[in-house]
């Protein structure tokens, strides 16, 4: 009974206010009512991370691990983005290693996963156990390297997502599973902003060399992608959710797009939700990365009320901080 009630009167409204959101509310609308939703939830813990943020962030980053070089990270985001090609960040190499066989073994899909993928170009390698089995898959994400990289840029301590996107993926593209090779780009191929919330921070990990033949991410710096977003009625009651070429170049400067490309071990931070970006077209050698996913506390969704989501390990002894960041305190 209770059951039946929670599926219709909470469930079924916020799956059609996140499905259609286009049509019904529009995407800004619906943002901004998610938002509020979550401030009312949880506007006190929301509170207690931007406090925590100003007041205590160096000494919680000193429990959870040093800094490269000191007082300040190596990267910060400047117009929505940084890009650190050195391999050299904490973990990297980890991961790496990890992921090498991983790979190997998991790359690629049967004929029949192929069918049943609703992105055959890009797809998931990720196993349910492998947060348990490779430490080096959230170690890396939760160095202070990176968690003060987009704590800075979000002015708050961020939250490593469980529902959309799970926090933490292992990804795959890959051109020799596109159904329709050649022909114009699909769904995330296509230039977006992410609509999780407001902030989104991504960082993405090249987990091999990739180049121009790899499908490379293709963004907008956040200053370009607000004037054509302006141009475009973008986000707005009735305007799509994915951008053509033809109507991005229409309002924007091609020579403004920057490609992730680079070798193994590179990372990008991004804030997605601000900087348009598209991906995985023409992945002739196939691109493998990890992508990890950071809200605020207040998501521009709801999708926490209506599903659990990624679980993340961590112990009673993880610092402070690591547990904040996944709201494991
Ligand atoms: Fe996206």
């Amino acid at each position: 009974m209770l059951r039946t009630l929670r599926r219709n009167l909470v469930h079924r409204p916020i799956n059609k206010l996140h499905r259609d959101y286009d049509a019904w509310l529009g995407i800004d609308n619906t943002i901004r009512l998610s938002k509020a939703i979550n401030r009312l939830l949880h506007g006190g813990e929301q509170r207690r991370y931007d406090r925590a943020y100003r007041e205590q962030f160096d000494a919680l980053l000193a429990e959870n691990g040093p800094l490269l070089d000191g007082a300040a990270p190596r990267n910060t985001m400047r117009d929505g983005w940084a890009i650190d090609r050195s391999g050299t960040l904490p973990g990297i190499a980890e991961l790496l290693k990890d992921t090498a066989p991983l790979i190997e073994t998991r790359g690629g899909l049967t004929e029949e996963e192929a069918q049943a993928e609703k992105k055959p170009f890009f797809y998931s390698l990720f196993e349910k156990d492998d947060l348990h089995r490779f430490p080096s898959f959230m170690d890396f994400v939760l160095s202070s390297e990176v968690i003060a990289t987009v704590a800075h840029h979000m002015g708050t301590i961020p939250v490593l997502s469980r529902t959309r996107p799970p926090g933490v993926r292992f990804m795959e593209s890959n051109e020799a599973y596109n159904p329709n090779p050649g022909g114009p780009p699909q769904q995330s191929q296509n230039f977006h902003l992410d609509i999780h919330d407001r902030p989104v921070v991504y960082v993405i990990v090249l987990l091999r060399d990739t180049t121009e033949e790899s499908g490379p991410w293709h963004f907008l710096p956040a200053s370009a992608s607000e004037r054509a977003a302006k141009a475009l009625d973008y986000q707005k009651r009735g305007q799509p959710y994915r951008i053509t070429d033809e109507q991005m170049y229409a309002v924007a400067d091609p020579d403004d797009v920057i490609r992730f490309t680079g070798p193994a071990g590179s990372v990008l931070f991004i804030e997605s939700g601000r900087c348009f970006h598209y991906g995985s077209r023409k992945a002739i050698i196939p691109r493998y990365q990890m992508m990890y996913g950071f809200t605020t506390v207040c998501r521009g969704d709801l999708t926490e009320l209506v599903s659990q989501g990624q679980q993340h390990p961590s112990a009673a002894s993880d610092a402070t901080l690591r547990k904040m960041v996944l709201r494991h305190e």
